[in-house]
């Protein structure tokens, strides 16, 4: 079974159009990119799209490769502050001069549509989360429409990144699946991923994860984004692993557009929780 996270994420954002102009309100959503590289720029078009395409306002803060951590910061503050926005989004790879943790943390958490601030990861931590990290929301999404089961099953996440494994490990656990994170010191790799019922690779190199590596029926999600001779790929090698696994999600077109219709959904959750708040 092929995951469509294409088709499940146009079928959100259709209902979530719906949700919007039912809900008289016009979110907003500000982007912060820091730099020029290509690929941040593509996927923040991207969100700009699907924001028009749901009825979200969404302004671009465009700042150049050499600003300081401060002024990254104050840009932040300066979001925090403006009414308009409801939610903020900084587009990551940062450039080296800048700690992404230190500028996560001048978000504000209720403006925090990424889920990367401190006291959002705390609250997933205990099991209750306000915004969920987008990817891994987007992949429990695609699990839940397709209804596979996650209550007593192994999942194995390879990849323990802030914005991908961690926070999957902890919503699967969540579900009452049994977690094993694996990362780039985990000896004999192959020895978790083949006991995987459900195997979730956000590692970032191309076709890492072979059909010896997973087993028989298992569900596959595959996160990775990688270029190879200009083509895009996943960390799974597809056809091989396609042959083998219960489900899997392609590239592109399996968590890419979940992430995006995760956004959205959080974006609308700011405006709706800001919106019912105490006015500061
Ligand atoms: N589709 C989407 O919406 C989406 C969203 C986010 C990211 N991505 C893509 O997903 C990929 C991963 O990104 P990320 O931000 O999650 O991760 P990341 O920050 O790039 O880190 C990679 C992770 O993989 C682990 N790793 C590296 N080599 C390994 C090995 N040989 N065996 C086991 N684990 C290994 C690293 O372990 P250590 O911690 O030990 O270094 C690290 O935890 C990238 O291709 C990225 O572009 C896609």
């Amino acid at each position: 079974m092929i995951l469509d996270g294409k088709r499940i994420a146009d079928r959100r954002l259709e209902v979530l159009e719906e949700e919007i102009e039912e809900s008289g309100f016009y979110p907003h959503l500000a982007t912060v990119i820091v730099g020029d590289d290509p690929a941040s720029r593509l996927y923040v078009t991207m969100k700009h799209k699907a924001c028009e395409r749901v009825g979200i306002g969404s302004v671009g803060v465009n700042l150049p490769g050499d600003t300081t951590p401060q002024q990254v910061r104050e840009a932040i503050l300066q979001l925090n502050e403006d009414p308009l926005i409801d939610g903020i989004l900084l587009q990551l790879p940062l450039p080296r001069q800048i700690e992404t943790d230190r500028v996560m943390e001048a978000v504000a958490p209720e403006k925090d549509v990424d889920g990367f601030h401190p006291s959002n990861l705390g609250q997933l931590f205990s099991g209750k989360p306000t915004f969920v990290p987008c990817t891994p929301k987007g992949i429990m999404t695609l699990l839940e429409e397709y209804r596979i089961p996650l209550s007593g099953s192994q999942a194995v996440v390879v990849g323990r990144s802030i914005e991908v494994g961690r926070p999957c490990g902890m919503l699967l656990l969540a579900a009452d699946a049994t977690v094993t994170l694996c990362h780039s010191r985990t000896k004999r790799l192959e020895e978790h991923t083949q006991r995987a019922d459900i195997l979730v690779c956000s590692v970032g190199k191309a076709r890492f994860i072979t059909a010896e590596m997973v087993r028989e029926g298992a569900t596959v999600i595959d996160v990775g984004i990688n270029y190879v001779d200009g083509k895009l790929c996943g960390d799974v090698d597809y056809a091989p692993v396609a042959e083998k696994a219960g489900a899997i999600t392609p590239v592109p077109g399996g968590v890419g557009p979940m992430t995006i219709a995760s956004l959205m959904e959080n974006t609308f959750r700011a405006a709706r929780m800001r919106a019912c708040a105490p006015a500061r």
